[in-house]
């Protein structure tokens, strides 16, 4: 399996056009939770089984985890849970995608990018152009969490959304869990192995305002 790939391949322009909330979801009013760089699915699976009050959507860039993690949907036939192949920021840019910020509550970024190099910021997922898509297109209220514990990342990804002005950082201590897509703090897989290592992790969140 290849660790990374680069986004701006042209491999990555033709987009897969993600369907309507009701060819994704058994239920197509519950609120809608995008995961963006889920790598295998296995924490939106986590959280899916448990959180059936909750819709989950995963982007990933690497086509064969997201051809297994379908593949795994249908076999736990798991009807709240649906992925999309790609690089989000392609995706999410195109004007198909428009729909789907109607419904999103929330968007997850968990340890982004393998780009630590300032010559590979143009990789990196969260830029600008997206973050004014989404500040054009996000319903007031939505919350943004990103999670690295890579600190030059995390200050490239913090400068780029705080520079919005429509984006207003929420304090982690203020934040109730319990009604978030997240109620038990389920960790992804890099999460684990960065508090198994005893390294740093740095967070935000983020509302739409
Ligand atoms: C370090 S892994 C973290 C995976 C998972 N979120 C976690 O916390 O365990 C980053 C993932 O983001 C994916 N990724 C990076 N850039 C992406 C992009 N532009 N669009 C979609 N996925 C991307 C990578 O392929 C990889 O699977």
């Amino acid at each position: 399996m290849r660790q990374h790939v680069n986004p701006l391949s042209i491999n990555f322009n033709q987009i897969e056009r993600i369907p309507s909330l009701r060819e994704m979801f058994r239920d197509s009013t519950l609120n809608l939770h995008l995961d963006i760089g889920c790598a295998a699915g296995d924490f939106l699976f986590d959280l899916a089984l448990v959180n059936t009050s909750w819709n989950y959507l995963g982007i990933e860039i690497r086509e064969k985890l997201v051809k297994n993690a379908k593949l795994k949907v249908l076999e736990k036939e798991v009807k709240n849970l649906y992925f999309v192949f790609g690089n989000a920021n392609n995706i999410l840019n195109d004007v198909q995608s428009k729909f789907i910020f109607k419904n999103l509550k929330s968007i997850s970024f968990n340890f982004p990018d393998p780009w630590f190099k300032k010559r590979h910021n143009k990789r990196r997922v969260i830029q600008p152009r997206f973050i004014n898509t989404l500040s054009n297109s996000l319903q007031k209220g939505t919350l943004i969490f990103i999670k690295t514990d890579v600190k030059d990342l995390f200050d490239h990804m913090d400068c780029t959304i705080s520079s919005n002005f429509y984006f207003k950082t929420i304090e982690k201590k203020d934040f109730n869990y319990s009604k978030s897509f997240n109620p038990d703090k389920v960790k992804t897989n890099r999460e684990k192995y960065v508090i198994a290592n005893q390294l740093d992790i740095f967070e935000r969140i983020y509302i739409k305002i």
